[in-house]
């Protein structure tokens, strides 16, 4: 019996020590983990950054040359937004970026994710046809009034919004000429802003121009093939998307190669943002749906990171797409493999993979059916993936579903078979209808739900696997336009009231975000400083003490 009291000591200690390294992350509806107390930013390294994102296009309008989303919008309104919704005006982020400063300041985030406007710099595409100065100059002055306010940039270089001059003049990212033309516009950038901006990212989503702008035609330029979509201009389906992948990745790696020959002085880090999703069997014991499910990795994010870490496609690419898909010569492939510092990865949304055809019937293929999997939200005992997503009101079959345990999975991949790489998780988030009243959107409980489910399982993998992620980008910083879908959504921290577009108010979720963030400082005086600065009645409060 003497040893009884050790033997308890000893589980106890062993219960004691799971209970404190293991955070609870909820895995079904409701989610519950919006408690500070529980998980805050004290959960991450002492660095991690906190910050949130944009992009040009959807934040801001003038000021610029045209670019593919203005001919996109205005040649397909109702493929911009079912509003018919585009970005020529928006919030405004041109006229009120010093509010954009203020609200990130506001929400304590120690990060901004945006895009330059390459219209903005140089209008007409190339650099030999002349460069705005004014747009340079409002660059520098983002620039310089985030450092000020200790607000680490991360600057994307090319957020889909290519000047429209030059799909005009050789259909963009469909021509290798592309890539002379992005090195330019990108050389000015690190030439202008480098000594000042020490993150630096290629191309946002490699992944989604290709597939939706060359394959679906869904998103500027809106190209495909006429039995695909009879109102794209013009396409192909079943190869564009290949050669514009290609063009990309080039593009990419050339200007990675100009940077490291060029501007190591400068002491930055650059990389590409990927899109990510995880994929799960629709059966998980059919031996066919576990294949389809392998495949759907390969496709979505070998496609990639094949390329970036071996010069190569994937095998099973290279089998199935056969002579559509491109090749890299020796030279190229050098220059590709290895091509980055820092991934950067956007997560939103997990699916179930089944078998699928991949029709040869070339009219109406697309490059996305080469993968063989048919994607879907609930799986064959018709369970439901997650939380509700997006809502179609009209078709409940067409609502989506998240999974926040997804993003665990992701990052755990990216870790075991691309090599351990330094990672930022550039975007996170979700939308929710445009149509509610200004009230309900602050309120905002949904997105708080989702964003810390989230960051639960991110803090969770980079504890249990090891991880190097050292950012997280929640999406978006305020409401703005959004691809595809306009007005119809917003995916802000901070509410932008459309008639009113100077100001920006942190919703609910904004100011939960702040809470996480600030928990982790240890000091009192400066937390209570620091969450009285989101109202000016709790600062006069303060001043008083
Ligand atoms: C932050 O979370 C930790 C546990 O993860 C907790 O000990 C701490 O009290 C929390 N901070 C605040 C301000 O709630
Ligand atoms: C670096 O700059 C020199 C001089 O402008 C240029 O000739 C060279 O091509 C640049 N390197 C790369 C990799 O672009
Ligand atoms: C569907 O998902 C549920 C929840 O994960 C699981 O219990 C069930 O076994 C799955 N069904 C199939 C056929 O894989
Ligand atoms: C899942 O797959 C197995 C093996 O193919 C099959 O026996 C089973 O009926 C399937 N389950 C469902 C729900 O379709
Ligand atoms: C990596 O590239 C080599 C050729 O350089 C090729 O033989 C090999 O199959 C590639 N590996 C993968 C996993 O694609
Ligand atoms: C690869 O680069 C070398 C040296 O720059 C050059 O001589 C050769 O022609 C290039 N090969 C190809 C296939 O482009
Ligand atoms: C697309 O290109 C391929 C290869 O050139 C061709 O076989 C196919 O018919 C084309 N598809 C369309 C819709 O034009
Ligand atoms: C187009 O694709 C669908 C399957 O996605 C197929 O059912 C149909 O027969 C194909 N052909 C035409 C001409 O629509
Ligand atoms: C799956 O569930 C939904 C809602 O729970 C229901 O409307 C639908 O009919 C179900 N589908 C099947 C195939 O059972």
């Amino acid at each position: 019996m003497k040893y009884f009291g050790l033997i308890l000591t000893f589980l106890l200690a062993v219960a004691t020590c799971k209970a404190y390294e293991e955070i609870t992350c909820e895995e079904n509806v409701p989610f519950t983990c919006g408690q500070i107390d529980r998980l805050n930013s004290s959960n991450f390294e002492k660095d991690f950054i906190f910050g949130v994102a944009s992009s040009a296009y959807q934040a801001c309008c003038t000021g610029r040359g045209l670019n593919v989303w203005d001919g996109f919008s205005h040649r397909y309104p109702n493929k911009a937004g079912p509003d018919h919704g585009n970005g020529d005006t928006t919030c405004d982020s041109y006229a009120y970026w010093e509010n954009d400063i203020e609200v990130i300041d506001e929400l304590s985030a120690t990060g901004y994710r945006f895009s330059i406007a390459w219209s903005r710099i140089i209008p007409r595409g190339k650099r030999s046809r002349g460069v705005n100065q004014e747009g340079i100059n409002y660059y520098h002055r983002l620039i310089d009034g985030l450092i000020e306010k200790g607000i680490t940039p991360f600057v994307t270089l090319f957020h889909w919004d290519l000047p429209q001059v030059l799909q005009d003049d050789y259909e963009g990212f469909l021509d290798p000429q592309i890539i002379d033309d992005f090195r330019d516009y990108v050389d000015l950038c690190f030439k202008e802003f480098g000594d000042k901006v020490k993150n630096w990212i290629t191309i946002n989503q490699l992944y989604s121009v290709p597939t939706r702008g060359y394959g679906s035609g869904s998103d500027a330029p809106g190209r495909c093939s006429p039995m695909v979509d009879p109102t794209c201009y013009a396409g192909n389906s079943s190869t564009e998307p290949y050669i514009v992948a290609h063009n990309q990745l080039l593009a990419h790696a050339t200007v990675v190669d100009l940077y490291r020959e060029n501007y190591t002085h400068q002491g930055g880090k650059i990389g590409p943002v990927m899109i990510t999703r995880w994929f799960l069997p629709y059966n998980d014991t059919d031996p066919d749906c576990i294949a389809a499910t392998e495949r759907s990795k390969e496709f979505f994010l070998g496609w990639f990171m094949g390329p970036l870490t071996n010069g190569t496609y994937p095998q099973s690419m290279i089998d199935t797409v056969g002579e559509r898909l491109p090749s890299f010569n020796s030279n190229e492939s050098k220059l590709v493999k290895g091509s980055y510092d820092f991934l950067g990865l956007n997560y939103y949304i997990t699916q179930y993979a089944q078998p699928s055809p991949n029709h040869v019937d070339w009219d109406n293929h697309t490059a996305m059916m080469d993968s063989g999997a048919t994607l879907t939200y609930r799986n064959a005992s018709n369970h439901t993936i997650g939380p509700l997503f997006t809502e179609d009101k009209d078709d409940e079959t067409k609502n989506t579903y998240y999974y926040p345990k997804g993003i665990y999975y992701v990052m755990d991949y990216f870790k075991t078979k691309y090599y351990d790489p330094l990672i930022y998780v550039t975007e996170n988030g979700i939308s929710t209808p445009g149509d509610e009243t200004r009230e309900e959107a602050m309120l905002d409980s949904k997105r708080i739900d989702y964003i810390c489910s989230h960051l639960c399982f991110l803090s969770k993998v980079i504890k249990e696997k090891v991880v190097n992620v050292k950012g997280y980008f929640a999406w978006s910083l305020g409401d703005n336009y959004e691809f595809g879908k306009g007005f119809t959504v917003r995916f802000g921290l901070s509410y932008v009231d459309w008639n009113n577009v100077a100001h920006r108010d942190p919703k609910e979720s904004g100011k939960w975000y702040q809470k996480f963030i600030t928990a982790a400082i240890t000091n009192p005086a400066k937390q209570v400083f620091l969450r009285s600065s989101l109202t000016s009645e709790k600062k006069e409060k303060f001043a008083d003490a």
